[in-house]
């Protein structure tokens, strides 16, 4: 049964909500009616449950990285979301809501990309459960992301490259918004914690397994409690899903790290506790980056899945709860961040996951002798290019 009203709540403090147009409340309650009944089905929640066991390589391992410890003058751990399959935590949020939509009798999923990665993921998920997949993409991160690209066309995906804006991931989820409006018997698979609900609220339950199962192990392998936990926020999911699992513990810092681009002061930057204040883009209130008459910014950052205005709203609770703290990592941080794992950990990691990286080796005496998780939400091998690019500018 479809009800009128939400039946769950939609806001996280002062932000969140449903600001959308009459044409999409409709598929709105429906998504939610059917992921409450899917959340108290044992069959649906075994049969999500095997595919991220047996097909993702559930669970990711925790992994204390020794050397870089040793050089930072600290504990790191990582939680290796670079080893899901397809190469990034989003696969978990794919298979659940791809589960979700054929559970609902969808035969056609749409979704926004911006690294790439959640496109992959998504086309990915559809390909195995014999889904038609349209992916929105702009012509920006087409270009920087295009290893991505022949995946998700090789995985069966049609890829639409968005062309007007400022053609970065923005502009993909207005571009499938838009096309959700004019094909409601279509899922969109939002990629990140954002959006009108119930949307925030799905995506952080399906990532909540990155925090569960980094408490378990830690628990495992150490005692006492981790003193931080650092994860890059762009829309927000891998870090409310790594968050979820320490929130409860007071104790335990977490931090949250945006783009900060060319430098705060510079205006070029994707850091919204940085440089926004409260607004509504996409359904949702939240932190945005606007101008004083409350037109979205151009934001700047190397990494396409951090280039983004707003940020999901349950970060935006935890910000003004001062739960979390929210702090930026500059592009060049983030390029020695990359390099730094690289050459005393032999890995490769996102130039998303680079900004946790880079924020801790520039801030570590903040952190000295502290025990710290970092999310490495994924890997680098779609980043090599603009790696290459970013060395030669500096050379
Ligand atoms: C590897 C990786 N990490 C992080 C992100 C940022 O997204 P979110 O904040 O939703 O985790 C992306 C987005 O594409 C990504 O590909």
């Amino acid at each position: 049964m479809i009800h009128s009203t939400f039946q769950l709540p939609t806001q996280f403090g002062d932000f969140g909500g449903a600001y959308a147009p009459e044409t999409l409340m409709a598929s709105l309650l429906e998504l939610e009616a059917a992921w409450i009944e899917s959340r108290a089905d044992a069959s649906f929640q075994a049969e999500l449950q095997d595919l991220l066991t047996n097909y993702a390589g559930r669970a990711t391992p925790l992994y204390h990285a020794r050397r870089l410890s040793e050089e930072l003058g600290l504990e790191l751990w990582l939680k290796r979301e670079d080893l899901l399959h397809t190469g990034a935590h989003k696969l978990n949020n794919s298979l659940g809501q791809a589960l979700l939509a054929k559970r609902m009798g969808k035969t056609r999923i749409l979704a926004e990309t911006g690294a790439g990665q959640h496109g992959v993921a998504t086309a990915t998920a559809c390909a195995l459960l014999d889904l038609e997949c349209i992916i929105y993409m702009g012509a920006v991160d087409a270009a920087r992301q295009r290893p991505n690209l022949l995946r998700m066309e090789l995985l069966g995906a049609r890829v639409e490259v968005v062309e007007h804006g400022q053609q970065t991931l923005k502009d993909a989820i207005n571009e499938a918004l838009r096309a959700w409006v004019g094909d409601p018997q279509a899922h969109y698979l939002l990629g990140s914690a954002l959006g009108p609900h119930p949307f925030p609220s799905i995506v952080a339950e399906y990532q909540e397994v990155i925090g569960k199962e980094a408490r378990a192990q830690w628990q495992a392998a150490r005692s006492g409690q981790p003193d931080a936990i650092i994860a890059c926020v762009g829309g927000g999911s891998n870090a409310i899903g790594i968050f979820r699992g320490f929130v409860d513990l007071q104790d335990v810092q977490l931090i949250g790290v945006e783009a900060g681009g060319e430098g705060i002061a510079s205006g070029k930057h994707a850091a919204r506790f940085g440089g926004g204040r409260p607004g509504i883009l996409h359904g949702c209130e939240s932190y945005l980056l606007q101008d004083e008459h409350g037109q979205v910014l151009p934001t700047s950052s190397i990494s396409a899945g951090l280039d983004y205005p707003a940020v999901g709203p349950e970060h935006a609770q935890l910000h003004c709860l001062q739960r979390a703290n929210y702090v930026s990592c500059t592009d060049s941080e983030a390029l020695a961040g990359f390099e730094r794992l690289a050459r005393t950990e032999g890995i490769l990691p996102a130039l998303e996951s680079s900004h946790a990286l880079g924020w801790l080796i520039a801030k570590c005496e903040s952190l000295a002798g502290k025990r710290v998780i970092l999310n490495l939400s994924g890997r680098g091998d779609k980043d090599l290019d603009t790696v290459k690019q970013l060395r030669e500018a500096q050379a």
